[in-house]
């Protein structure tokens, strides 16, 4: 089965059983300070985990896309991936285990939908700790399903409990669902499901999220008990093509022999095999950043340094390849064939991602080349490289460390790590870690600042585009706990008059004390009233409109401040022209100063 026939047959399950399907949100988690990328199909539904009402009810399946960089470093073994996709079928406050697990089962084993044999199926549950108690009622329900007993497992919290996606939110425990792999078997007679031996592999999650941790560790009861299930696209779709590896399955077949086609060499060794590995994975991940609607070009802070970071490797993959020809571009058209239909901003945003890709593996190229020569020099000089050179091959020539240790192992020396890290300690870029501390983290609290530089980021909106017209568009919003930062179509810097003018008109909206209210309406209907919506496909039919007063009106997911006098001053920090016709501003809110 193919993945495109995989997605539809579970959407198709699942509407069936009453669910609505929703479009994937954007890679990039709007409003949410503490995560580069969404990990999981819950991201984007935090707020309605929690209790707030989704537009298109209680039953909601999806397809989700998600990046995870945390092992950007493993890719190239035979199941990591940076970009991925997950099926999501989501019970908000509706149904329970029972449904949950009997559909789950439903769904792998009958022949109607993916017909996989029962007896290669093993499931986990949560053994119980202090904080919640042993899931016999999982348990239970698999059994009476048919699964025998020696075929579940109770594990602990590090194993059978997902989430918070941060440090607080909605978590729960969780039942997995494995299959065995026969050709690869049991590495002891104690392997078991959450081994990494490759015997059995996870293939479906069902979180049961009726917690919500505190700050202070202590989980309590959720106002409403949800389900949230995740099922990787890559991974069940090898199980269901027979095919040892996610790189064996049609998510990336074409790439690969794309760049076979191209491969000289008179054997391919396990290293080859590795690299071509990390560039399809690579090249996939960043394309698929580029094509959201959010246009993130290749930079040097944040999500842009993450492409950077992927387009790189990938070119230096091809270097170790011996790949003269630049395949980018063809890779990048196997991808945007693979997933426009899928996703609609892939099509949409195709020139963006072509031009970019193009221009980042050009300038890179030229860079390698230069490294390359200065690493000769220093090496014919020297007789080897320093820990000092290396770090001065990274930040002056582009030229990764992994790179620099493999020219020096093929000179036959090492190099000296403890001095690299040490430069690189002292030297470090303040953007780039915090971008790095990013990869580790979760989901924010939807605290009272945030709350208060969304509903800004709504005045602003409005009010650029009462100053500058409708040419304005927003095309980003990220929200820190320092700052709000919008990124918006218009095509040259504002002048000085006008962002007075702006802050200005958002402070006498501010001082008007404005009611926020919020309305579900059908889109049609919200589009009609003038509210603004600019990522319309992620939306379902049914939609969530916040307006302020008579003033600004959008389709969004809130949370908002109930009224508007509690913003204290909107002050605009900074505005940058950062190319492509898109101008970026940063503002904050402040409590109101006290007069003279
Ligand atoms: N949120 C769960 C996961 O990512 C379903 O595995």
């Amino acid at each position: 089965m193919k993945i495109d026939e995989l997605r539809q047959k579970y959407l198709d399950f699942f509407k069936e059983k009453d669910h609505k399907v929703i479009g994937s949100a954007s890679l990039m988690p709007e409003n949410d300070p503490t995560v580069l990328f969404t990990t999981a199909g819950m991201h984007p539904l935090v707020p309605f985990l929690l209790g707030q009402k989704h537009p298109q009810g209680k039953r909601l399946v999806d397809v989700q896309k998600c990046i995870r960089t945390t092992d950007i470093d493993d890719v190239g073994d035979t199941t990591h991936l940076t970009f991925f996709e997950m099926l999501g079928n989501w019970s908000l406050g509706d149904y329970w285990k029972e449904e949950a697990i009997t559909w789950s089962y439903e769904f792998l084993t009958s022949k109607k939908w993916l017909g996989l044999n029962p007896d290669t199926l093993s499931v986990t549950v949560f053994e119980g700790d202090d904080d919640a108690p042993r899931d016999e009622e999982s348990a239970e329900i698999w059994k009476r399903i048919g699964i025998p007993e020696e075929r579940i497992y109770y594990l602990p919290k590090k194993d059978n409990w997902w989430g918070p996606a941060g440090q607080t939110g909605p978590c729960g425990p969780c039942t997995e669902m494995f299959i065995e792999v026969k050709e690869i078997p049991k590495c002891s007679p104690d392997c078991r499901p959450g081994c990494s031996c490759g015997h059995f592999v996870e293939i479906w999650n069902d979180v049961f999220m009726q917690y919500n941790k505190q700050q202070d560790g202590t989980y309590v009861q959720l106002k409403q008990k949800n389900v949230d299930t995740g099922m990787g696209v890559e991974r069940t779709a090898a199980m269901l093509q027979g095919v040892p590896t996610v790189y064996d399955t049609d998510a990336f077949t074409p790439l690969i022999a794309k760049i076979r086609e191209h491969f000289e060499k008179e054997e391919e060794s396990e290293e080859d095999l590795k690299y071509i590995r990390i560039i399809v994975d690579h090249v996939k991940s960043a394309v698929m950043i580029m094509a959201d609607d959010r246009k993130i070009a290749p930079s040097n802070v944040e999500h842009g340094y993450i492409v950077r970071r992927l387009i790189r490797k990938a070119i230096l993959g091809f270097d170790r390849l011996e790949i003269e020809n630049d395949l980018m571009k063809d890779l990048a058209e196997i991808v945007i064939e693979m997933y426009k239909d899928v996703y609609d901003e892939v099509e949409r945003n195709r020139d963006f991602v072509m031009e970019n890709l193009d221009r980042e593996a050009k300038k890179f190229r030229r860079t390698l080349r230069k490294a390359l020569r200065k690493f000769n020099r220093i090496y014919d000089d020297k007789g080897k490289i320093t820990g000092e050179d290396a770090f001065l091959l990274f930040t002056s020539f582009g030229l990764p460390i992994e790179m620099t240790k493999d020219l020096a192992e093929e000179r036959g020396f090492k190099i000296d790590m403890q001095t690299f890290r040490e430069e690189f300690e002292q030297h470090r870029d303040v953007s780039r870690s915090g971008s790095e501390k990013k990869f580790r983290g979760g989901l924010a609290d939807h605290s009272e600042i945030i709350t208060k530089l969304h509903t800004a980021t709504h005045l602003l909106q409005a009010a650029l585009r009462k100053v500058l017209g409708d040419a304005v568009k927003q095309n980003g919003s990220n929200i820190t706990k320092d700052r709000l930062r919008f990124d918006f179509t218009f095509p040259r810097k504002l002048t000085t008059e006008e962002l007075k003018e702006v802050e200005e008109l958002v402070n006498k909206v501010i001082d008007r004390d404005l009611k926020v209210t919020q309305k579900f309406m059908p889109l049609d209907e919200a589009l009609e009233k003038g509210a603004l919506a600019f990522f319309k496909d992620t939306y379902g039919e049914e939609v969530s409109v916040y307006s302020v007063g008579d003033f600004s009106m959008e389709v969004c997911g809130g949370p908002h401040v109930e009224h508007t006098s509690v913003l204290g001053h909107f002050k605009i920090k900074k505005q940058e022209n950062i190319g492509a016709g898109l101008v970026r501003i940063r503002a904050i809110v402040e409590p109101e100063k006290a007069s003279a």
